[in-house]
């Protein structure tokens, strides 16, 4: 059982960002989380002097519309990091293809990760939201995706929640092959998701709770409210 390093501050994107950095400057090979949590913690990662340019990036989980639209996770990658930082210091940003179907563009993004990592990819980090439903990634609950044993990536038909569009998604395997797992959750109204998958016992049904890396590191960085109904 995975025990969990759980830490309750007052700004948790100054901590995830330090994070970030520290791995990125190792040349470490990361999954972002999308959504709007993380921006913040990646703009500050932006801010730093430190030269990311031997890390790679990766999406944790990704929306199928354009590159422009306001719903991508890249966009949101691009203009909270990657676009800020100067050439020579940016990390490698690996987009997913939505130009393809969900199917069709999950096999591209594993075939990337092989040919990037290797036929049994492991992160170096995986930085996981967490949903008010318990999600994470694009893994929703009751949903096929979450019975995927074996592919690093797959396509999602139908997202459990908004935006309501076809997704592509790193999988759990994947997930819990990384070396260090950090969720980074904020505000009270993830309190109750907080709860169900941290608490003792973890509700297996919320996805999140399904996310332990067996050899890695698992983490949580919280601020107060997300943390109220965690009994600590
Ligand atoms: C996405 C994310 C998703 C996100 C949670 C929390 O593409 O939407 O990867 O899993 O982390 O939905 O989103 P917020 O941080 O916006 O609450």
């Amino acid at each position: 059982m995975t025990a969990t390093d759980i830490r309750v501050v007052m700004d948790p994107a100054a901590e995830v960002a330090r994070m970030l950095v520290d791995v990125a400057c190792a040349g470490g090979q990361i999954a972002l989380s999308g959504g709007s949590t993380p921006q913040r913690a990646y703009e500050i990662a932006s801010e730093s002097d430190a030269d990311l340019s031997a890390a790679t990036l990766w999406l944790g989980d990704e929306r199928m519309v354009a590159p422009d639209d306001e719903r991508s996770n890249l966009r949101m990658v691009r203009t909270a990091l990657t676009d800020r930082l100067p050439e020579e210091r940016r990390p490698r940003l690996m987009a997913v293809d939505t130009a393809l179907g969900p199917d069709a563009a999950a096999t591209a993004y594993e075939s990337l990760l092989w040919e990037t990592i290797g036929r049994h990819p492991r992160l170096d980090l995986a930085l996981m939201g967490l949903g008010p439903d318990g999600h994470t990634a694009s893994l929703f609950p009751g949903q096929p995706a979450l019975a995927e044993s074996h592919r690093s990536v797959i396509g999602v038909a139908q997202a459990g929640m908004e935006p309501l569009v076809a997704r592509v998604t790193l999988t759990l395997p994947l997930f819990n092959r990384a070396r260090e797992v950090v969720f980074l959750v904020a505000g009270a109204d993830k309190a109750a998701a907080v709860a169900r998958v941290f608490g003792t016992p973890p509700d297996e049904t919320a996805p999140a709770a399904r996310v332990r890396p067996g050899a890695g590191k698992l983490m949580l960085v919280l601020d107060e409210p997300a943390a109220a109904e965690l009994g600590l």
